[in-house]
C-alpha cells in the first residue's frame, strides 16, 4: 500500500487561503485580469511534449495560483505521483498498483514489481502485437478462406472501446486505408447488427477486447459475432477470425479463442488507462507498429515531464490545480471539451470516462466522506459544429461552463484557407467566452436599445487554449497523458481513489435480475420497487 495518506484538503491552510481569495475576488473578471496584466499569456502558458497550453484566460489571480501550488504541496500530490510511478498499491480499494505509465516505458528502462521486470513483459506483448498487426496488414494473416482481412471489428466497451475508437478517428491520416476498423460496444442489437450487415465473414477479423472477459455487453456481442461467422464459415474458422485482448486467459479459452491469439495485459492497467496496452491492438493494426511506437513515445514524454518538471513548470500539475480551483472555489461544475479538429471528434467521449469514472467519487481513500466538490462533468463536441448547437448556452446561459479549446495548427488536407477559418473560429470563441462584450460595447456598435441586453455577453468563462503543431501519433499520446495526469492531480488533492469504479457495479447486478424477469416474461418474482415493476410490465406489454 502507499504510505501517502488521504488528506482532507479542507484541513490545509492553503484551502482556507483559497476560500478567502475566491471570496475577495468574486467580482474580478478575466477581462480585468488580462487588462491589468498583459503579460499573463507568457506567465500562464506552459509547453510539454509538443502540447502548448495557455491558461491566461482562467479566472485565477497570482495569489490564488500561489495558494494552489501550496495546496498541492500540503496534499502531497508529488508524493502520491512518485508512489504511482514506483508501482505502489495506490488503488487501495482494489489493492492494485496503477502502472499505465509502465506501458509506455521504452525498452532498456527497468521497473520491478514483486521482483518481476514489468517493462520486459510490456515489450514482449508489444512485440507479439507488432508481429500480428504486420501479418494482418501485409495479408500474411488471412481469413479461413484465404482472403485478406479488410475489416476489423473491435468488440469492447468503456475503456476497451473508447480509447481505440477515439484513436482510430484521430489517426485517420496515418492508417492503412485498405483496412477498416469498426467498433461495437453497445449491447443494443442494432449496434452489432448494423456493423455486421455491411461485412463479409471471409474478410472480417474480430478483436474481443475485455480486461475481465466477463462484461455482459462484450460477451453478448462477441457470441453474436461468433455465431455470425460460424454460420457462414463453420466452427474451425473461429481460430483465424477471432483474437482476444484480456487479462483473463481461462475465460478467453472457454470462449473458444486459441490463447496463442490472446494479447495480455495486467491488473495494474485500469480500463480507462488502457488504450496503449494490448487494448490498442486495433489501433496498431490500423496505423502500424512504428506509428504505435511513436504514440507510446508521446505518452512517455508527457509522463517524464509530469514526473520530473518542477512544480511551476509542470503542465499536468497546473492543469489539475486549475480544475480544482474552478470546481471547488469558483463553483464551476462542468467543462466543455471543444476540439477544433474533426479527427478528435470522439475525444470528449473518451475524456468522459477518463475524468468522470476516475473522479466521480464522494469518499476519500480512507472511506471518510468529502465535504467539497470532486470530479466535474465533462462533455463536448468538435468545433465548429458545436458553435451552431450548444455554444449559445456557453455564452449567455446562467451556468458557467469551463472550456478546453483544442487547436491543431496543421491539417492533413490543405484545402484553400479552411484551416485558417477553423482556427479563427477557435480563437474567436476563446476570446468571446472569456472577455464577453459589455453593454457599452454593444451600444457602440449602434445596436437598437431594446436589443442591447440581448446582445451583452457576460464572458468570464474560464477557458484554456491547447495548441499543437500536428495531430500525429506522438502528440495524441502526449495529449491523452496530459489529461490522465491532470485527472490524477485532481484526485490526489481531493484524497479520492481515481482508479476504482465501484459506482458502476450495482447497476450491472440489478440488470441481471431484471433480465431474469424479462426472460421469464413476468415481473411476478421481482424483488424490485413498484416503479421498476411497472416499467418491466410496460416493456413486456410493448415488446
Ligand atoms: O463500466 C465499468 C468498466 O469496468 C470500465 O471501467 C471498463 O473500462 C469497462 O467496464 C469494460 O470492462 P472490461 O474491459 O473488463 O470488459
Amino acid at each position: 500500500m502507499t504510505n501517502v495518506a488521504a488528506i482532507d484538503p479542507t484541513t490545509c491552510t492553503a484551502w482556507n487561503s483559497l476560500t478567502e481569495i475566491a471570496q475577495a475576488a468574486s467580482a474580478t473578471t478575466i477581462r480585468e485580469l488580462l487588462e491589468t496584466h498583459p503579460n499573463r499569456p507568457a506567465e500562464l502558458s506552459l509547453e510539454a511534449a509538443g502540447i502548448y497550453a495557455d491558461f491566461s484566460r482562467q479566472r485565477v489571480s497570482r495569489a490564488a495560483l500561489a495558494a494552489l501550488y501550496e495546496l498541492a504541496d500540503q496534499t502531497q500530490v508529488f508524493q502520491l505521483r512518485d508512489s504511482m510511478f514506483a508501482g505502489e498499491l495506490i488503488n487501495t480499494t482494489e489493492g492494485r498498483a496503477v502502472l499505465h505509465t509502465a506501458l509506455r516505458m521504452p525498452v532498456g528502462q527497468s521497473l520491478l514489481i514483486d521482483g518481476v521486470g514489468v517493462v520486459g513483459q510490456v515489450h514482449e506483448v508489444l512485440t507479439r502485437m507488432g508481429e500480428f498487426s504486420d501479418a494482418v496488414r501485409s495479408g500474411t494473416w488471412t481469413g479461413a478462406t484465404g482472403k485478406r482481412i479488410t475489416d476489423v471489428v473491435n468488440i469492447g466497451i468503456g475503456g476497451s472501446d473508447l480509447g481505440p475508437a477515439m484513436a482510430y478517428l484521430a489517426m485517420q491520416d496515418y492508417r492503412d486505408r485498405s483496412i477498416t476498423c469498426h467498433f461495437v460496444s453497445n449491447v443494443d442489437p442494432n449496434d452489432i447488427g448494423e456493423v455486421l450487415a455491411g461485412l463479409n465473414p471471409d474478410t472480417t477479423l474480430f478483436i474481443i477486447a475485455s480486461k475481465t472477459f466477463s462484461t455482459l455487453e462484450t460477451m453478448t456481442n462477441a457470441a453474436q459475432g461468433r455465431s455470425w461467422l460460424v454460420s457462414a464459415l463453420g466452427e474451425p474458422a473461429v481460430a483465424q477470425h477471432f483474437v482476444a485482448v484480456s487479462t483473463n486467459a481461462s475465460e478467453v479459452a472457454d470462449f473458444g479463442i486459441d490463447i496463442r491469439n490472446m494479447f495480455g495485459f495486467w491488473d495494474w492497467v485500469g480500463g480507462r488507462y488502457s488504450m496503449e496496452s494490448a487494448i490498442g491492438l486495433s489501433t496498431m493494426v490500423a496505423i502500424g507498429k512504428e506509428h504505435f511506437t511513436e504514440l507510446l513515445h508521446g505518452f512517455h514524454a508527457m509522463d517524464e515531464h509530469f514526473k520530473n518538471a518542477p512544480a511551476h513548470e509542470n503542465l499536468p500539475l497546473l492543469m489539475g490545480l486549475l480544475s480544482v480551483w474552478n470546481r471547488d472555489f469558483l463553483k464551476v461544475s462542468t467543462t466543455a471539451v471543444l476540439p477544433y479538429s474533426q479527427y478528435l471528434s470522439r475525444f470528449p467521449a473518451y475524456l468522459q470516462q477518463l475524468t468522470m469514472e476516475s473522479n466521480g467519487k464522494s469518499v476519500r481513500r480512507d472511506g471518510s466522506h468529502v465535504s467539497y466538490d470532486t470530479g466535474g462533468i465533462y462533455w463536448g463536441e468538435p468545433g465548429t459544429n458545436g458553435q451552431h448547437s450548444f455554444y449559445q448556452m456557453l455564452h449567455q446561459g446562467t451556468s458557467t461552463v469551463a472550456c478546453d479549446v483544442i487547436v491543431v495548427a496543421q491539417s492533413a488536407f490543405a484545402l484553400g484557407d479552411q484551416q485558417d477559418i477553423l482556427v479563427a473560429n477557435a480563437l474567436a470563441q476563446a476570446a468571446v467566452l472569456s472577455l464577453g462584450r459589455t453593454a457599452d460595447e454593444v451600444r457602440a456598435d449602434g445596436t437598437a436599445p431594446e436589443l442591447v441586453e440581448h446582445k451583452v455577453m457576460p464572458g468570464n468563462r474560464p477557458t484554456t487554449v491547447f495548441m499543437m503543431k500536428k495531430l500525429d501519433p506522438f502528440t495524441l499520446g502526449a495529449l491523452v497523458a496530459l489529461y490522465e495526469h491532470s485527472v490524477f492531480v485532481q484526485g490526489a488533492i481531493w484524497g479520492i481513489n481515481s482508479f476504482d469504479q465501484w459506482g458502476v457495479e450495482l447497476g450491472k447486478k440489478v440488470a441481471l435480475g431484471i433480465l431474469a424477469d424479462l426472460r421469464a416474461n413476468t415481473s411476478k418474482d421481482s424483488l424490485l420497487d413498484p416503479a421498476s415493476v411497472a416499467d418491466i410490465d410496460k416493456y413486456l406489454s410493448l415488446k
